[in-house]
C-alpha cells in the first residue's frame, strides 16, 4: 500500500491483525513526513512513547520526543565523532532487544522510517520469540511462564561498558516485566526478552542472567530470525511483545545512516 492509502483508508486495524500473525511487516516506497509517521503511530497504537530520563545522554534533532533519532549525524547532521556519547549509547542497538521494555506501560509496535542508509550493511535483524517460545522443551516453557524480569536501559549500556553520571542512572531504574507474554487477541505465547533483562525475580542474579543469555540464544538460532537489507523509504512495524530485534554494524564514522522510530505503548 502507498502511504496515502495507508494514512487515508486507515488500514490501522488490518495491520494490527498483520502483526498479531507476522510480528514484522515491511511497506516499501514509504516517503513519510514526521508527522506523517507520527499519525501512523497514533493510530495503530494507543499511545506514544516519549523518552524520559535521558535526554541529555541523546539530545534530539527532531521536533518531538516520540520521533527517536535512530542516526549517527549531530544536530548540525555532520556523522558524530567516535567519542561522541550519543554514539556511544546508541551502540546498544546492536544488541538484541525490544524496544521501551525498560518502562511501563511498555513498548509495543516500533514504526521506522528510512531517510538515508548505507549500501550493504547496518541491516536490521528480527527474532521471532513466539516461534522460539514454542520450540522450547515443554519443561523450560512450564519453568519460565510466570517469571518476571527486571528490564533496564542503563543495563543494556553497561553491557558494553557505557558509564551513567549516579543521577543519570537514578533516573533508569527500569521495571519488571514477564518473561513470557501472551497476545490477547490470539492467546499465542511469546518470549518477552531484552538485553535489558538484569535479572529474573526470585533467581540469583547469575542464575537469572545465565537463564535470560540462554533464552535470548535460543530465541536467536539462524531459523527464527529475518534479515532486513534497508532501502531508503522503507517503513518497517514490528510487535515488541513477539519479536526481538538488533541493528548490524555499518561503517559509522564514514557513511550516514538515518532512521526515524515512533514506538507506541501497550495501555
Ligand atoms: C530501533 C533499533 C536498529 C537499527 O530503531 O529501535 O533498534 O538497525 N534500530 O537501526
Ligand atoms: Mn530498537
Amino acid at each position: 500500500v502507498s502511504a496515502d492509502q495507508l494514512i487515508r483508508n486507515g488500514l490501522f486495524p488490518q495491520i494490527r491483525a498483520a502483526l498479531d500473525v507476522f510480528g514484522v511487516l515491511i511497506f516499501k516506497g514509504m516517503s513519510l513526513t514526521n508527522s506523517e509517521q507520527l499519525f501512523i503511530a497514533k493510530n495503530l497504537g494507543f499511545g506514544i512513547h516519549r523518552k524520559t530520563g535521558i535526554s541529555a545522554i541523546s539530545a534530539n534533532r527532531y521536533e518531538d520526543e516520540a520521533l527517536t533519532d535512530v542516526s549517527n549525524l549531530d544536530d548540525k547532521g555532520e556523522i558524530l565523532s567516535v567519542r561522541d556519547r550519543k554514539r556511544q549509547y546508541g551502540l546498544s542497538n546492536r544488541l538484541w532487544h525490544t524496544d521501551a521494555s525498560f518502562r511501563n506501560p511498555p513498548g509495543r509496535y516500533s514504526i521506522l522510517s528510512a531517510k538515508v542508509v548505507p549500501e550493504g550493511e547496518g541491516e536490521t535483524e528480527f527474532a521471532n520469540t513466539r516461534e522460539a517460545y514454542y520450540a522450547l522443551p515443554e519443561s523450560m516453557r512450564d519453568k519460565i511462564l510466570g517469571l518476571e524480569a527486571h528490564h533496564s536501559i542503563a543495563y543494556s549500556r553497561q553491557i558494553l561498558g557505557f558509564e551513567f553520571s549516579n543521577e543519570e542512572e537514578e533516573n533508569l531504574k527500569g521495571v519488571k516485566q514477564p518473561l513470557v507474554r501472551k497476545n490477547k487477541k490470539t492467546g499465542l505465547c511469546s518470549l518477552y526478552l531484552a538485553s535489558h533483562c538484569s535479572s529474573v525475580l526470585g533467581m540469583s542474579i547469575p542464575d537469572g542472567r545465565m537463564l535470560i543469555r540462554d533464552l535470548i540464544e535460543h530465541a536467536t538460532q539462524d531459523e527464527f530470525i529475518y534479515r532486513h537489507e534497508w532501502c531508503s523509504d522503507d517503513l518497517v512495524v514490528w510487535d515488541n511483545f513477539a519479536t526481538m530485534h538488533r541493528g548490524r554494524y555499518y561503517n559509522d564514522t564514514k557513511k550516514k545512516r538515518e532512521l526515524v522510530r515512533v514506538t507506541t505503548l501497550d495501555i
